[in-house]
């Protein structure tokens, strides 16, 4: 199995290496890009962790070797928020970045699975299938966008508030990846009830998660070592799915004849990526409303990374 992580060197990209050099099956090769001169410096600290996982670092012209033969693409390469920002406003400098990883994916490993961390996620999931479309190489199964964080946040802060064991705790998150369009079905988590003023509070807590991180960073970044954990979670879905284990998990993916072309829903994870999309289930009023608020949101984002091939 090898894992390339486009972005290495950034503070997600540190924390998803680290974790999966401590995580990956025996024998796993990790592919470390960055633009960052101090990705091979990443890779040799890496290197001494003693685990069966293979680490290289692989510089600003080395794409397509870090890319070649690689099973699982995950990519954080991008710039993170600052306060005020939300994540639509680093539109115009990641679009550019995501599309030429996803070229650069195209030329060397078209067959790989692609999980894409790079905000705005609403919008750089769209660029990347784009980019596949144009070459020809698109499979709709084989493109995520990482939600991950938003379904661990609901999973720490509901056990938090209702004093629980955190790992008995599973919260099924749809949607997108910002502010409204994420959205965590609290109506669905087993065992656990919330009054209508909880879920008043949970919910935005939980779609604002990222900015009380970048807002305690105070303009030093946006969330990176739980995001590096989320990323490192979904990573190992990917890998077992690759396995031939049956995983079942959430992701922002491609969608026919969904809410919109692309919905964070769970998904059946196999040899092929996606095998299939799960239906998430009854909605609670609240909910459905908070989907039919948030719809015209997401659909203009994913529209924005469409024309931004095509337009
Ligand atoms: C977050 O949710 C970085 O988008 C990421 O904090």
């Amino acid at each position: 199995m090898k894992v390339a992580v486009l972005g290495a060197a950034g503070g997600i990209g540190q924390a998803l290496s680290l974790l999966l050099k401590t995580q990956l099956p025996a024998g796993s090769d990790l592919a470390l890009y960055d633009v960052a001169p101090v990705v091979p410096g990443v890779a040799v600290d890496l290197s001494h962790i003693p685990t069966a996982v293979t680490v290289k670092g692989y510089g600003a012209d080395d794409l397509s070797a870090a890319l070649t033969g690689a099973d699982i693409v995950i990519i954080p390469a991008g710039m993170p928020r600052k306060p005020g920002m939300d994540r639509a406003d680093l539109f115009n400098v990641n679009a550019g970045i995501i599309k030429t990883l996803a070229e650069g994916i195209v030329a060397n490993c078209p067959k790989a699975l692609v999980g894409v961390i790079t905000n705005p996620v609403n919008g750089t999931v769209p660029i990347v299938a784009e980019v596949f479309k144009k070459a020809g190489t698109y499979e709709a199964n084989r493109v995520f966008g990482v939600t991950t964080l938003d379904v661990i946040r609901s999973e720490a802060f509901i056990a938090e508030l209702k004093g629980l064991n955190v790992s008995d705790v599973k919260v099924p998150v749809i949607g997108g990846h910002s502010g409204t369009t994420i959205l965590p079905l609290l109506s669905q988590v087993e065992g656990v009830t919330f009054s209508d003023d909880e879920v008043a509070s949970l919910t935005p807590r939980i779609q604002n998660a990222g900015t009380e991180v970048v807002n305690a960073k105070a303009g030093g970044g946006s969330a990176t070592l739980s995001m590096g954990a989320a990323a490192a979670r979904f990573t190992l879905s990917l890998v077992k799915g690759l396995k031939g284990e049956s995983v079942v998990d959430y992701a922002y993916v491609s969608v026919e004849n969904g809410d919109a072309a692309y919905f964070a829903h769970p998904v059946r994870l196999g040899k092929n990526g996606v095998e299939e999309i799960l239906p998430y289930g009854d909605l609670s009023a609240f909910e459905q409303q908070a989907k039919e608020d948030m719809l015209a949101t997401l659909n203009k984002d994913i529209q924005e990374g469409i024309d931004f091939i095509n337009g």
